[in-house]
């Protein structure tokens, strides 16, 4: 554990605004340039998908594709029934297990709704931050680890998918309103942050895979946001890191890059900005990807992730399923060649997901969950960060 709680003190040399204070030394906001983090997410907690708990989902859904129909289909149900899911699914027990691995951070998506009330809007809003709050704190407490907060859906939906805000949601693009109630949900998250006791402890991640091509078949590539797209999500970014630096420029913003990478945003910042791009790194989708392949295909991804070094580089999400033929035996192969692919030429990663107890079907041995459930391969005795048996070649 040494070595994790060593890579979290790493100072971050504060400019400008920040007089440093007697207490620097514990409680350093992090420079992502320094600073590595080996994450992993807490999906299906404040953010509900199909895939990730498919028994739950199969008893009360409804038969929803998305968390707005669910909570539609339940009615009154909705409060209850989330409210004991946000209580359950992640407790300090998760936060114990993955810390004992030498987990240092934790990247927690979120729905607007635990920030914001938007109209008409089915998505829930009830405790969200009361559990947040309490998994964070006792995570930094604890641990001394890192927590980064996403916004993973936008008032209208950013993506059409599920997670966007709904199936088929492609509402916030270019809609003033959608936009300002994007920033409302920024400010309270500020506002958390700042009230947490812990601020040098957060870094603020506005949106999760925004992207406007309703073609399904690029997702997941740079084609799947359109230029026209792209300067919208540019004039998005720019409010939130004007509105974090107003409050507290120590606050790092991550931006999810909409599978464009980072040299496609790094000439629309300034080189000072406190930002750091997140990358999503999968194979599920690649046909031509298979268990044998996927540890040189990590390596290959890991060097390029780095595009143009003018900004800190993170892999916010990634798992080790592949297109074809995937096997058991290779799994803690795959699980540690990116573990360390991506701690060693970016600034760490951020496994998807913590739990995931899906049932969906894949090429080659076993379903989703042998190959998505991270504290399954802590079960498994997979988790290796301290080996130096998983260089790239
Ligand atoms: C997965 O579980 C759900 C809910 O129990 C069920 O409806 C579905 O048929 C299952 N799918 C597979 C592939 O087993
Ligand atoms: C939210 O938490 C508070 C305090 O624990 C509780 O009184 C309230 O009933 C909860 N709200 C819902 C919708 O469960
Ligand atoms: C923006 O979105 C809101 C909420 O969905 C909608 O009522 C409004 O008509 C939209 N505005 C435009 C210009 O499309
Ligand atoms: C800024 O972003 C736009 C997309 O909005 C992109 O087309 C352009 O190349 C970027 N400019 C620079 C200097 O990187
Ligand atoms: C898969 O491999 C084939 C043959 O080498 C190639 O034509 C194709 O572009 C590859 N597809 C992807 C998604 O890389
Ligand atoms: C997957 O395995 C099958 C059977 O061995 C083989 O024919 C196929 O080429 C493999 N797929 C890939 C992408 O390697
Ligand atoms: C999925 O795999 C897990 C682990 O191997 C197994 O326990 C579970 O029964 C499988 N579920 C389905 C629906 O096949």
């Amino acid at each position: 554990m040494g070595k994790f709680g060593l890579a979290l003190g790493a100072l971050a040399i504060q400019t400008a605004l920040g007089a440093p204070t007697s207490s620097r030394k514990s409680s350093s906001y992090v420079d992502w340039r320094q600073f590595k983090a080996h994450a992993v997410n807490l999906g299906g907690w404040l953010v509900q998908e199909s895939t990730i708990n498919s028994a739950w989902w199969g008893e009360y859904a409804g038969g929803a594709s998305d968390e707005w129909g669910f909570c539609e289909n339940l009615g009154s149900q909705c409060g209850p029934v989330f409210e004991e899911h946000y209580a359950t699914w992640i407790t300090t027990v998760d936060v114990d297990k993955l810390a004992q691995v030498g987990v240092t951070a934790l990247r927690i998506p979120t729905t607007y709704a635990a920030w914001v009330k938007y109209p008409g809007s089915k998505l829930y809003s009830g405790n969200q931050t009361k559990y947040l709050s309490e998994i964070a704190t006792y995570a930094i407490e604890q641990y001394g680890m890192h927590i980064i907060v996403d916004i993973h859906g936008l008032p209208g939906g950013i993506n059409g998918l599920t997670i966007g805000e709904a199936t088929g949601h492609y509402g916030w693009w270019y809609n003033q309103t959608n936009f300002d109630y994007s920033l409302q949900a920024v400010d309270a998250l500020l506002a958390f942050i700042q009230k947490s006791g812990h601020p040098e402890s957060y870094t603020l991640e506005p949106s999760n895979e925004a992207v406007d091509n309703k073609d399904f078949s690029v997702f997941g590539t740079p084609a799947a946001l359109t230029d026209k797209a792209a300067t919208w999500l540019l004039k998005y970014y720019h409010a939130v890191i004007d509105h974090v630096n107003a409050v507290n420029p120590n606050i790092p913003v991550m931006l999810q890059d909409s599978f464009k990478g980072e040299k496609f945003w790094s000439g629309n910042f300034s080189a000072d900005a406190n930002i750091i791009i997140d990358v999503h790194n999968y194979w599920f989708d690649d046909k031509n990807a298979t268990s044998e392949t996927l540890a040189k295909d990590i390596c290959t991804r890991a060097k390029s992730n780095v595009g143009d070094a003018k900004f800190p580089v993170f892999v916010g999400e990634w798992s080790i399923q592949a297109g074809s033929n995937n096997t058991f035996a290779l799994r803690e192969r795959n699980l540690n060649a990116g573990l360390h692919a991506f701690y060693q030429y970016v600034q760490g990663s951020s496994y998807w997901t913590s739990k995931f107890y899906g049932n969906g079907t894949v090429s080659g041995q076993g379903n989703q969950t042998d190959y998505w459930n991270f504290e399954g391969f802590v079960d498994s005795g997979y988790v290796h960060l301290d080996s130096t048996d998983y260089q790239c070649l």
